[in-house]
């Protein structure tokens, strides 16, 4: 699909870069690191919160390379245990293991002359990551249960949406690993950090979901572009494109006003649980009623605190299973993992009453 609508994709040729919105001068600087370096053969490792764009950026960097022909091939490395990974990614011979009766090239060899795309990078587990830069060094390969060594030659890009140089000093990843992976270290920066891109890709999606759906095109009022602009967005660019998704297809008009905005993205003030002027059971969380009357704060710190409050509620309720809590919150596990670490929160499992060690409230 290709969209070439003035202004959408700021000053870089809209040509090179369909589907890939470029409007903030983060993306523009990210773009011109592409076209520096992607036909290169060098490593990449891209870093940035989920729904950043990572895989979308690596895509475009096979598009770009001269290796654009051959495959690319994705393999996400936090769905895969050990073993279970080591075949996927290496294959096997027939025999190997109980089971494998069929010969089975791994993916590293289907990506033979074309790219392999790692996502998750950091979850390969410690023995893996010793085969994997064995596989980096030698450019050859075995199949499991197989004697002879197979050339390979692919270029490796890695995602990851934790921070790997921290996973390195913390002993879980290894550092000559790391080194190999990140020869061009790129970094996504979250959708709130380049908030002025939102408009651009507002009007992007909902022209694009105009297009897929053959549907009155629509648009956004700017009260309410100014809620959007002003949302920290947790999961980022996807989370935006699925919003607008859902906003396009039940827009009861030409235009969507802050009313139309769902009930689970509008954060409005919950039911007060305490009494104005009574102590607050959380010791980090300011109940969201303590605002004094008539005051009035940004809504992302109003939002961030009511976030707060909401996670350590869940937490308390589930006796600290975040999976459970995760789930009453309507977000992912990973969500959830990575706004407690955000908001500092620390939540003993046996415990009943959540730690909050931040009395800010927010996050950074
Ligand atoms: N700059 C952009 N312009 C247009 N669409 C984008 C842009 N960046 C991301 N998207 C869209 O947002 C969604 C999420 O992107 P992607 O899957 O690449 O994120 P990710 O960083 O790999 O996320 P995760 O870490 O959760 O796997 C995709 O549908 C992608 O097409
Ligand atoms: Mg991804």
């Amino acid at each position: 699909m290709r969209h070439h609508k003035a202004g959408l994709h700021g000053q870089i040729e809209p040509d090179l870069f369909p589907e890939f919105v470029v409007v903030s001068e983060h993306m523009r600087s990210v773009i011109r690191t592409v076209q520096q370096i992607a036909r290169f053969d060098a490593n990449i490792l891209i870093s940035g919160e989920s729904g950043t764009g990572k895989e979308l950026l690596a895509r475009i960097i096979h598009q770009k390379s001269n290796r654009r022909d051959k495959p690319f091939v994705p393999v996400n490395c936090g769905t895969l245990s050990g073993e279970l990974f080591e075949s996927k990614l290496f294959g096997h011979e027939i025999g190997a293991f109980t089971g494998a009766i069929r010969q089975t090239k791994g993916r590293f060899e289907q990506a033979h002359l074309g790219t392999l795309f790692l996502d998750e990078v950091s979850e390969i587990s410690p023995l893996n990551q010793v085969n994997f830069l064995r596989v980096l060094e030698d450019g050859c390969l075995r199949r499991i249960g197989g004697e002879v060594p197979i050339k390979v030659d692919v270029r490796i890009v890695a995602a990851t949406n934790k921070d790997l140089a921290m996973e390195v000093d913390a002993g879980r990843f290894r550092k000559d690993l790391y080194y190999r992976l990140q020869v061009i270290p790129m970094n996504l920066l979250p959708l709130r950090k380049r908030n002025e891109a939102i408009p651009h890709l507002v009007n992007y999606f909902l022209e694009r979901f105009a297009k897929i759906y053959q549907k009155q095109r629509v648009t956004v009022s700017s009260e309410a572009m100014e809620y959007l602009i002003s949302y920290d967005w947790p999961g980022n660019i996807r989370h935006l494109k699925n919003l607008m998704e859902r906003m396009f297809l039940m827009a009861q008009g030409p235009v969507i006003g802050l009313d139309d905005f769902p009930e689970d993205f509008m954060v409005a003030a919950p039911e007060p649980v305490e009494k104005p002027g009574q102590e607050s059971s959380d010791p980090g969380a300011p109940p969201f009623n303590s605002l004094p009357p008539g005051a009035v704060e940004p809504l992302r710190k109003a939002r961030q605190r009511l976030e707060k409050t909401l996670i350590l509620r869940a937490l308390e309720m589930t006796g600290g299973q975040r999976a459970r809590a995760a789930e009453l919150l309507e977000i992912k596990p990973r969500t959830l993992r990575q706004k407690m670490s955000d908001y500092s929160i620390e939540f003993r499992r046996t415990g009943k009453r959540a730690l909050a060690k931040s009395q800010e409230g927010g996050p950074r």
